[in-house]
């Protein structure tokens, strides 16, 4: 058995748009451990959900193509799958919880029916069974009435619901790996909590998690490891607890540095990275980050940097990376 439930090896995903071709995400190597929570991590546009998108191999083509890599789950390459085995490995072995329910939910067909039907595609039961277990997920995912629910279409319900009903779906198949895409990015704050208490739930049953934000305060509480991707590339990863204390790469110490904390005498008031994402068409050569990085010398232009240990699990692709941790 491999150590890892999935690792993502040197993956590249390019678009093809009016404006030209571009990569949204450019060698991007990471993996999951059994039962492990990784958080991936960066601003909006730097490649978060197309990786995700890859591993689920639901890229759209055109305009997307995967270049290169491999996404090896225990031990087969995703990427290589036909269509037979892919039905197989969605859902049942890796599930995937979207930023926008709707997206994944049918608008023109109640929630049991959707429900039943993601049961039925792996087992025989009967509908009636499905249904049955459909409504104890919903109980499950603190649903209330969920007999009622399962006659509702998602329009009839509130965004926290249909959030939760997604979940229940994932959940209700017992995937290996549950990809969550900023799950709670559009929910009020008590039900973000809700969704987080279920999904340390997951982790508790030893589910294997991909979670996705823009929130280095969600890594700290939910993530054993964090990726922290910057313009389509990975910059650093390692232990949660070890990047905390030791950042090493320029853009993560700028993160953290911009999560509000209680009684600091900056009254929660975020310091933000100064300057903007660079257009994925028009890359800098050598590091991407230096136009913003405070550290930049010239040798971040002419070359890229390449990943370096600052220690055991802990890696940071910046020429200052052990000089800034030993500082
Ligand atoms: N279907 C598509 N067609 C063209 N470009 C796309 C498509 N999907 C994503 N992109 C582009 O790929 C890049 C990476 O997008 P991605 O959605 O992975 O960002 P992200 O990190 O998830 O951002 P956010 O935090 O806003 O969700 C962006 O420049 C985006 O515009
Ligand atoms: S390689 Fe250079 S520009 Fe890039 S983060 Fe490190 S010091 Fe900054
Ligand atoms: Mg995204």
């Amino acid at each position: 058995m491999a150590d890892q439930l999935i690792s993502v090896e040197d993956l590249t995903v390019s678009f093809t748009t009016d404006e030209g071709r571009f990569k949204a995400v450019d060698d991007v190597s990471f993996h999951i451990g059994y039962g492990e929570v990784l958080g991936i991590v960066g601003e909006s546009g730097c490649g978060k959900s197309v990786t995700a998108l890859s591993m689920m191999r639901l890229i759209p083509s055109p305009p997307g193509s995967i270049d290169s890599g491999r996404i090896l789950y225990r031990d087969r390459d995703l990427l290589m799958l036909d269509k037979k085995e892919l039905q197989d490995i969605r859902g049942r072995a890796i599930s995937m919880i979207f930023q926008e329910p709707l997206s994944a939910l049918s608008p023109l067909q109640k929630i049991g029916h959707q429900m039943a039907e993601v049961l039925r595609i792996h087992t025989n039961i009967s509908v009636k069974e499905a249904l049955r277990i459909s409504e104890t997920w919903l109980q499950k995912v603190k649903i209330p009435d969920a007999a009622e629910r399962l006659q509702a279409y998602p329009y009839q319900l509130s965004g926290g619901m249909q959030q939760r009903i997604m979940i229940a779906m994932a959940l209700m198949q017992s995937p290996d790996l549950i990809i969550a895409d900023e799950p709670t990015t559009a929910l009020d704050v008590t039900t973000q909590a809700q969704v987080f208490q279920l999904i340390r739930e997951m982790k508790q049953a030893r589910t294997s998690i991909l979670l996705i934000t823009h929130d280095m305060g969600v890594v700290w509480d939910m993530c054993d490891r964090v990726a922290v991707m910057y313009a389509s590339r990975l910059v650093e990863t390692g232990k949660v607890a070890d990047i905390f204390a030791r950042p090493a790469h320029p853009y993560t110490r700028g993160l953290l540095k911009s999560i509000p904390r209680m009684g600091d005498g900056s009254g929660g008031k975020l310091e933000a990275i100064a300057g903007s994402v660079p257009s994925p068409f028009n890359y800098p050569s050598g590091c991407r980050f230096r136009d913003r990085c405070p550290h930049a010398f010239d040798r971040c232009t002419a070359e890229k940097p390449e990943f370096v240990m600052v220690e055991d699990g802990h890696t940071a692709a910046c020429f200052m990376a052990r000089r800034l941790v030993d500082a």
